[in-house]
């Protein structure tokens, strides 16, 4: 038996970084992980992967769309698959032992085997039971399918399996148009798959700005993605390796069905937390599923405290790893605080979609008075000249004192220029401060700018 003062269970970019952090903070850390490599779902079978895949596709759409316009002749590639899921796997290694090389760094031990609490002040991991002044659950969470699918991982499949499928399909159905089915789906519909998304709600990317969610499904139609909105899945039967996918048209009750090679179910993920001994410790969870956590992210247990994915709100990998270090500057003391209305989302399609704040439909709701700074990268030099002059940067400021309430860009990296709005919410910028602010030329980041410009006397190029 150890004696540590911090054991974090679970090692994704929620626990890792609350780990790494609290041996920082000079406690004694381990984290318990029970996959073979650290990192969770993000870096085994989330966003790195997925990341890599989209990076490759992306490769194969430039040379088979752009290269010849730029007068780089030749046949475009062909799909190697083994050779893409090799470089897939090379990219979930080196991040993976790069945290194993942080942990041996800041001196983390890491305890392999699945961890249960058996009670306050103990984690129990396989046959080994160490104490713990303060223990912080880092499960994350896991996929959740519908009712009448069954997810073999084969034909049907989660995230999980749609990374690893053993050829590109020649049909493949997404179930939910969320952001795992929209970037997948790009990922197969640009190696050659024909791609349907089935969605429930009349608009793609729930929660996102209307207008956004608008120029991102023309653009993706454009790309070849095809859409059914306002359909309700059902079922999913599989026979000789071939789906059937059964939805119900939710304006008229009509029930349909669409044939597959793969399905993919991209319906959204709960909290995982089976085998932890929550109900036993007498932990309270949500309605949802969620650990209840107070606003130190400490449970109903004194010295148990709660992240990421596991509790309530976005799950997202920089959520949980900003809770990551919140609550270990709280064991060491200290008095951290999260602004979560400023976590960025993105979308990694191309183009990308980013968001941070409110949207026009949240304000209306609010009954707040805003003026939108609007910029297309249509007068952008930078974007023309790269072939991604598709889409916009939109701020929403406050029409009375111009502060920042939210920005959402549609366009070419979209998830970095994202940032320069969250600082300037980050320190209550008004438009006006971006718009005064020297940007360098020719960059996107100056799109930004011009929309702040456009919350106030206006863009120059446009
Ligand atoms: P999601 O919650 O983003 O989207 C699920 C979609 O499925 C919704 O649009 C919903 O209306 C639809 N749906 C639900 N039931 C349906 C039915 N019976 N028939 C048709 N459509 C139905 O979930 P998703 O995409 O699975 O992602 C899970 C989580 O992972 C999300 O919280 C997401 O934010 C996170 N994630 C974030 C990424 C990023 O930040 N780039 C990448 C991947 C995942």
């Amino acid at each position: 038996m150890s004696s540590y003062d911090v054991i974090v269970i679970g090692s994704g970019p929620g626990g890792y970084v609350c780990a790494i952090r609290c041996a920082q903070l000079g406690l004694k850390t381990a984290c318990v992980e029970g996959r073979e490599t650290l990192g969770g779902t993000c870096l085994n079978v989330g966003c790195i992967p997925s990341k890599a895949l989209l990076h490759a596709s992306h490769q194969l759409h430039e040379a088979e769309h752009n290269f010849a316009k730029m007068g780089l002749k030749g046949k475009a590639p062909s799909v190697d698959w083994k050779q893409m899921l090799k470089y897939k796997e090379e990219t979930i290694e080196a991040n993976t032992k790069g945290i194993e090389f942080l942990f041996k760094k800041n001196k983390v031990d890491w305890l392999k085997g699945w961890g249960s609490i058996p009670e306050a002040g103990k984690v129990k991991v396989g046959d080994e039971t160490h104490e713990a002044k303060h223990i912080v659950i880092a499960s994350g969470s896991e996929v959740s399918s519908l009712p009448g699918v069954e997810i073999d991982e084969n034909v049907v499949v989660s995230s999980t399996g749609a990374l690893a499928l053993t050829k590109v399909p020649n049909r493949m159905i997404v179930i939910g148009a969320g952001v795992i089915g929209l970037e997948l789906g790009s990922v197969y519909s640009r190696l050659g798959s024909e791609v349907k998304v089935i969605e429930f709600l009349n608009a793609i990317t729930p929660g996102q700005d209307g207008e956004v969610q608008k120029i991102f499904q023309r653009t993706l139609k454009k790309q070849g993605l095809e859409f059914q909105l306002g359909a309700a899945v059902s079922g999913v039967s599989v026979k000789n390796k071939k789906a059937t996918v059964t939805y119900k048209l939710r304006k008229d009750d009509s029930e349909h069905t669409e044939e597959a090679d793969i399905v993919l179910v991209a319906t959204g993920r709960s909290p995982y937390t089976e085998g932890l001994g929550l109900n036993t410790l007498g932990i309270e969870i949500e309605a949802r599923g969620q650990i209840k956590t107070d606003a130190h992210w400490q449970t109903n247990m004194p010295g148990i405290y709660a992240i990421g994915d596991a509790i309530t709100g976005p799950m997202l990998a920089h959520k949980a790893e900003d809770e990551g270090m919140a609550v270990a500057e709280t064991i060491a003391g200290q008095k951290p605080h999260i602004n979560y209305g400023v976590i960025p989302g993105v979308i990694y399609t191309h183009p990308e979609v980013a968001s941070v704040g409110e949207t026009e439909e949240t304000l209306k709701e609010q009954g707040r008075d805003y003026k939108v700074g609007k910029f297309s990268f249509m007068g952008n030099g930078r974007a023309k000249a790269n072939f991604a002059a598709d889409g916009f940067v939109k701020i929403l400021a406050d029409k009375t004192t111009d502060r920042i309430l939210g920005a959402h860009i549609i366009g070419p990296m979209a998830g970095d220029l994202i940032h320069e709005i969250c600082i300037a919410m980050e320190f209550g910028a008004a438009a006006e401060d971006v718009a005064r602010t020297c940007h360098a030329h020719p960059t996107y980041s100056e799109a930004v700018r011009e929309a702040a410009l456009a919350c106030g006397d206006g863009p120059i190029h446009a």
